[in-house]
Order: structure tokens, then C-alpha cells, then sequence
């Protein structure tokens, strides 16, 4: 069996290990896997590579992708299907590994079953937001990121107290990402684009916290309205001293964590054995604490909110 993996979209933490887990069970079992360089663009230009299993195994526990991805429709080309399936048999390849979040699921997986061509995606994303899954690789290992950096800000807001800090994580267009790391640093509010909250209570609130406890800690979405506003607008009207810190793009790269590494090693796992019972499509969904196969469409599927009522208990609505 020949496999052919392609990162396709975002990259997540884990998608090394997954890597490095599949490899290492086509090898075992003569089985072959190899990349493409650069997504389905680098597919479709015949851009593939031999896995090298050493650095493979020596990178497996780091953010990023060994292989790079990338955001180009390709597949949209009237020539791509053409094009996939002369690369696919010149090179022997019997199937498709994929990597992805909602884009992946949504509109590049329809395409191949409807072109008959073999796949299995792996959901990966930090936003944890797929719909049908309980859970995405990489999440986990972004929350910790985060949780290290909310460290150093609570050292320094209680050696220098007065001040709020309001904290931005990616997680766009959902607030899930947010919410995850709001709860489990102890953040004294949550704003999440799903849940807007007016500017006048904030305010009120802010003062409240800062008077009672020295700090405010803030854990907001990239996605929530009018961020700049914020900013500006919440020192402005209660004279407290705010600071705000974005983690940007490097929670996406974080160091892969415990729980992402298990994921990603089951995930793969549940990937291998589908194609070697000759499973022609699907995805392999995280739900009730295990990794299994989905075969059959994702696209009518919804994820739903993030969970409201832990959004109220953090805020004390
Ligand atoms: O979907 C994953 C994600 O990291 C989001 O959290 C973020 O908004 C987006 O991708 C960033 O995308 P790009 O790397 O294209 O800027």
C-alpha cells in the first residue's frame, strides 16, 4: 500500500506526531508513505517527497508541519481531477492521508469521493472547532501554551498590581479556543464573538475586580468585535491601566503536548487499519474519549457554540 499525506489548510500541533506515528506503521508493515510539499498545490505539481524517518521521529513532538501546507484552492482547477489522478497513478499511489479542519472536511473531502479517490482526513486545528467532533488535534497543546504565558502575566500583575490584562488567542471565528483557556487559567472574564458583552458592564465590572483584587485577567478571541475599541476605551473610562498581550501564530506552533501526542498516535492509527481493510473515505472523529472512523459526509453537520454556561460561570452572569 502506498500512501501519499498532504497537509491541507492550517497546520496543528500534533500533525508531526501523526506523521511520524503513520510512517512508522507503513514501515513496519512494508508499507510505503510518503508527502506532498505544499498541500494539494504541491500534489497536483507532483512535489513529493520521501519521508525522512529520522527527523520525522526527531520533530514529532514540535508544532508545525513537516510538511508544508498550504491555503491555495488548488483543487478548484477545472484541470485539478485530471491532473490528481495522473500524479496519483504515475506514482503508484493508493491513497490520501489528509490533514485539515472545517475547510478540509467541508469542501476538499466531498470533491474526492465524488472523484473516487481515496482518503482519510485527520481533523487538526487549535480552534476546536469541527463539527461532528468532540475534539480536534492540536487544541490542547495551544490551551497550554497559553496557560504558560498566563503565568507570566499573573507574575507580573501581582509584583505590580493595578492593572488589567486583557489576554487575545487565535481560535478564529469561534470563541472555543478562548473559552478552554479562559476557564482553565482562573480568568476573571471570557469574551468570545458568540457572546458579546456590552462596553458599560465591562467597565463596571473591570473596576470591581481591579478594586477587589488588585488584577483583572481577560481572555478574549481574536474574533470578538471591536478588539481595538476595547483597548482603548476601557482605560479611557475607568482610569485603570490595561495591557494587552496577543499570542498570535505562536500558539499555533506550540510543542505538542501529552494529550495531543496520544491523539495524534490513535488517530493515525484508526487511519492505517481503515485503509488496510480497504476503506475508501472518511474521517477518523475524536468522540467520547476515542478516536474512530466516520465514513460518509460531515457537511450537514453543525458544531455547536461554545458551552454557555461555562461562558456565564466565568463571567458570573
Ligand atoms: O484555524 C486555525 C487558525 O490558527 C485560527 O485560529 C486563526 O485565526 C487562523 O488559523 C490563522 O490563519 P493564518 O495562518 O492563515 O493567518
Amino acid at each position: 500500500m502506498k500512501t501519499c499525506i498532504v497537509v491541507s489548510g492550517g497546520d496543528a500541533p500534533g500533525i508531526n506526531t501523526a506523521i511520524d506515528s503513520f510512517a512508522r506503521l507503513a514501515r513496519q508493515n512494508g508499507d510505503h508513505a510518503l508527502g506532498a510539499q505544499g498541500g494539494f498545490a504541491g500534489l497536483l505539481d507532483d512535489q513529493l517527497v520521501e519521508l525522512d524517518c529520522s527527523l520525522v521521529s526527531l520533530l514529532a513532538g514540535r508544532g508545525g508541519s513537516i510538511l508544508p501546507s498550504s491555503r491555495r484552492p488548488a483543487l478548484q482547477d477545472p484541470k485539478a481531477r485530471e491532473r490528481l489522478s495522473e500524479v496519483m497513478r504515475r506514482r503508484g499511489i493508493d491513497n490520501l492521508l489528509l490533514f485539515g479542519g472545517d475547510g478540509t472536511i467541508r469542501h476538499v473531502a466531498p470533491l474526492l469521493a465524488r472523484w473516487g479517490i481515496a482518503y482519510i482526513v485527520l481533523p487538526t486545528t487549535i480552534d476546536n472547532d469541527v463539527a461532528g467532533a468532540d475534539y480536534t488535534l492540536g487544541h490542547d497543546s495551544a490551551c497550554n501554551f497559553a496557560l504558560g504565558v498566563v503565568n507570566g502575566i499573573r507574575a507580573t500583575a501581582h509584583a505590580l498590581p493595578g492593572r488589567i490584562f486583557l489576554l487575545e488567542t487565535l481560535g478564529a471565528p469561534t470563541g472555543h479556543l478562548a473559552l478552554a483557556i479562559a476557564y482553565a487559567s482562573g480568568a476573571d472574564l471570557a469574551l468570545l464573538p458568540e457572546y458579546p458583552l456590552g462596553l458599560d458592564w465591562l467597565c463596571e465590572r473591570l473596576t470591581e475586580i481591579v478594586a477587589r483584587q488588585g488584577l483583572a485577567l481577560v481572555v478574549l478571541s481574536e474574533a470578538y468585535p471591536d478588539i481595538d475599541r476595547l483597548v482603548e476605551e476601557i482605560p479611557r473610562r475607568n482610569g485603570i491601566r490595561l495591557r494587552y498581550t496577543a499570542l498570535g501564530h505562536a500558539q499555533r506552533g506550540a510543542d505538542v503536548s501529552h494529550w495531543d501526542r496520544c491523539v495524534a498516535r490513535d488517530m493515525s492509527r484508526v487511519a492505517w487499519r481503515a485503509f488496510k481493510h480497504g476503506i475508501g473515505s472518511g474521517t477518523v472523529l475524536w468522540r467520547e474519549g476515542a478516536a474512530l472512523l466516520h465514513q460518509g459526509s460531515l457537511t450537514s453537520e453543525l458544531k455547536p457554540p461554545p458551552d454557555r454556561r461555562q461562558f456565564e460561570f466565568i463571567n458570573q452572569l
